[in-house]
């Protein structure tokens, strides 16, 4: 069985999870769901990043330590995964025995190669966003990222040959045209890697809470060298490397853009220089605003996951993200839209689909279909139509579009709305024409189908439907594989009148 790997940003416990931490996690669950239905072997990374020295001072201020503060906040991120049905496969938590002996090995071995030496760093650094700045890269004296004021901070420290290895990454790049998606974010690399690399310090002395440097326990290693290593740390390296080998090198890396380079550019080279070989590809995906705003704690507009799923659904919630923005680019997120999507799409579109071809299954064929009969007016042309959607959609999933993928999908929604309506099975029915079953055997299978295209998306929704058009539990493994079971067939039960699978929200 092929394996696929694919991973999240390990996210940081001080900052309660909101909308962006949910979007990445979903969206990765979404891929991992769509590789196991086409027969992959999927390992699903994601996991929490609890070292620096943001964790420090919050636990000072707290009187605890800061590995009693990573225990009580880590639960929030399990939590939420569990209530968004996320399927990963492992959590890794940088705190663990396990990451630490790679962080080290890893340091060790880059560090034998001759790629870390020791030297002093001097920069403008701001504490919240852990980083250095250069005076350049300032804004009005301010760090370019959350506009506080940084602090000039000069300390011993190790280096990474960072400078060494931009030929190798742009050499990689120029094979490998998806090696960082979508476009935008490939040329913002490729002219980064153009304008030539500095070195890079790789450890602090500054706070002690992190993974102390082998070689100088005076050292703590840097904090983005110790999280990205949960890639491999989180898959076995060191302890199962079996399991390690199965999976790496990784499918895909999914992040925002924000942390393009970290993953792009240092995480590359540090697997270069240790003879590991780099990922094969990261995804960065936009940016979420709220109602027009940056979302921010002082402003207030923190989007809160549960809350939303406990208003609207999971569901809704994990259709919404990814029907409203094309997956790469920056996005709006407002009560309004969701609201639109839900009774649009869902209840109009998908859910009068199931519910009056139920119905009428129900009334006209007594909930019982059969192979059918004779072919006539639209009926090749819904199934050619199906067919070559399914492909698209396919062909989309394959490389993150997921947005285009749920077009094809709503496209056959509404052929098989106009399908019901151009040929008024009622009619029919009243001229005692076979052909009925005809048509109610291309909407049955046509329902079952968008059912499992939407399953990535709507993993609830999907059963839901599945059930009301007769079908148990559906979903198995590597069920697009096959291909005869994946599109016509005449696995029918009997129909029952359903409940509304997509109730519509007022407001
Ligand atoms: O950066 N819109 O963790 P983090 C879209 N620990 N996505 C968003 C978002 C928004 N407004 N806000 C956050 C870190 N995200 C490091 C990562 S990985 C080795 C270490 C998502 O908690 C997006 O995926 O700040 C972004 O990259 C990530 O959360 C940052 O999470
Ligand atoms: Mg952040």
């Amino acid at each position: 069985m092929a394996s696929y790997y694919i991973t999240t940003p390990i996210y940081y416990i001080n900052d309660v999870p909101h909308i962006g931490h949910a979007y990445t996690t979903i969206a990765a669950d979404i891929m991992a769901r769509y590789k196991r239905l086409c027969g992959y072997d999927v390992f699903f990374l994601t996991g929490t990043d609890e070292h620096g020295q943001k964790v420090e001072k919050a636990a000072q201020s707290q009187n605890i330590t800061p590995k009693e503060l990573a225990d009580r906040t880590v639960s929030r991120f399990t939590e939420l995964w569990k209530v968004l049905n996320i399927t990963n496969t492992g959590f890794i938590r940088t705190t663990e025995e396990r990451h630490r002996k790679v962080v080290q090995y890893l340091f060790e071995k880059i560090y034998q190669k001759g790629d870390i030496y020791l030297g002093e760093y001097e920069d403008w650094y701001c504490i919240p966003c852990e980083s250095y700045f250069t005076e350049l890269q300032l804004k009005d004296g301010a760090c370019p990222d959350c506009l506080r004021k940084p602090e000039r901070l000069k300390e011993e420290s190790y280096f990474f040959r960072l400078s060494g290895y931009g030929d190798k990454l742009i050499s990689i790049m120029e094979e490998k045209k998806d090696f960082v998606m979508p476009e935008i974010r490939y040329n913002e690399v490729f002219s980064f890697l153009k304008g030539g690399l500095k070195d890079l310090s790789i450890s602090r002395t500054s706070f002690r809470w992190g993974i102390p440097v082998p070689i100088n326990e005076r050292h703590i290693v840097y904090v983005w060298f110790d999280a990205l290593t949960n890639y491999i740390s989180g898959i076995g390296f060191l302890e199962d490397m079996e399991t390690f080998n199965r999976y790496w090198p990784c499918d895909a890396h999914l992040i925002g853009k924000d942390i393009l380079r970290f993953h792009a550019v240092y995480w590359p080279s540090f697997l270069l220089s240790a003879g590991i070989e780099p990922p094969k590809r990261v995804f960065a995906h936009g940016w979420w605003t709220i109602e027009g705003q940056k979302m921010s704690k002082s402003l207030g507009n923190v989007i809160d996951p549960y809350e939303i799923v406990k208003t609207y659904g999971v569901d809704e919630f994990r259709f919404f993200l990814f029907r409203e923005v094309p997956f790469g680019m920056d996005g709006d997120f407002s009560k309004g839209a969701i609201v639109n999507r839900i009774n649009g799409d869902l209840a109009n579109d998908l859910g009068n689909l199931t519910s009056r071809s139920v119905t009428m299954i129900e009334k006209f064929l007594k909930g019982r279909l059969e192979r059918p009969e004779k072919n006539g007016g639209m009926d090749d042309y819904v199934v050619e139509s199906i067919y070559r959607l399914t492909e698209t959609y396919r062909s989309e999933m394959e490389i993150f579009g997921y947005y285009k993928a749920l077009n094809a999908v709503f496209e056959i929604i509404s052929i098989l709305n106009k399908y019901i309506d151009s040929e008024a099975p009622w009619r029919l029915f009243k001229e005692g024409d076979g052909r009925i079953k005809t048509v109610f055997y291309n909407i049955w299978n046509g329902i079952r189908i968008t059912a499992m295209l939407l399953y990535p998306f709507m993993p609830e929704k999907s059963q839901k439907i599945w059930e009301a058009i007769g079908i148990d539990k559906y979903i198995g493994s590597s069920d697009f594989d096959h291909e005869k079971g994946f599109y016509f067939t005449e696995d029918i039960k009997l129909l029952h009148k359903i409940k509304p699978i997509f109730p519509r929200i007022e407001g």
